[in-house]
């Protein structure tokens, strides 16, 4: 298998990368447009694709001073436990040296404790509005 890795968002096929996403089962609502600009307008974004389409993929944000969050983390069911996930977070961390990383789950906890993640009980929340921002392109 020959897999290539990518941190920019330059040549990405964003409605591939939503299809392979839908296919797997791992969709939360957005279009490729919004997608897009999700990853656009975050800190660091990393891809990987194989012969077959896209893998995997993750996106952090950050303030590049103290505070990151990591989002949209996923490896394609048939590529799971060979250490792509490992990799593509280890990509994303080494953006953020110094930083207070978080992120919000109740997926694969295990995964995220395997990198160092501890878990914070008294995390707070909230979906402001209507889930999506139907305006927010470029
Ligand atoms: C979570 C996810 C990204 C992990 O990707 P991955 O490539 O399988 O992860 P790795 O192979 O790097 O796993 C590293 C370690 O994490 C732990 N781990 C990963 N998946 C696990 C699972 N399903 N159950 C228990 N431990 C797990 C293990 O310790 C593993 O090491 P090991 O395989 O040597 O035992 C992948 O399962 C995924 O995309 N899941 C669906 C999307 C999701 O839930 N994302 C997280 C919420 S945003």
């Amino acid at each position: 298998m020959s897999l290539e890795i990518s941190d920019t968002t330059d040549g990405v096929d964003w409605a591939a990368l939503k299809d392979a996403l839908r296919l797997d089962d791992f969709d939360n609502g957005r279009t490729p447009d919004q997608y897009r600009v999700s990853h656009e307008r975050s800190h660091a974004v990393v891809f990987a694709r194989d012969d077959g389409g896209y893998v995997a993929n993750g996106r952090i944000l950050s303030d590049g001073v103290c505070n990151a969050y990591l989002v949209d983390i996923w490896v394609a069911t048939r590529l799971r436990r060979r250490g792509l996930g490992g990799e593509i977070v280890r990509r994303l961390l080494a953006t953020v040296p110094g930083q207070h990383v978080a992120l919000l789950t109740a997926e694969r906890t295990e995964f995220y404790e395997s990198l160092g993640f501890g878990i914070e009980r008294e995390a707070l929340s909230l979906v402001n509005g209507e889930w999506l921002n139907p305006s927010a392109t470029r």
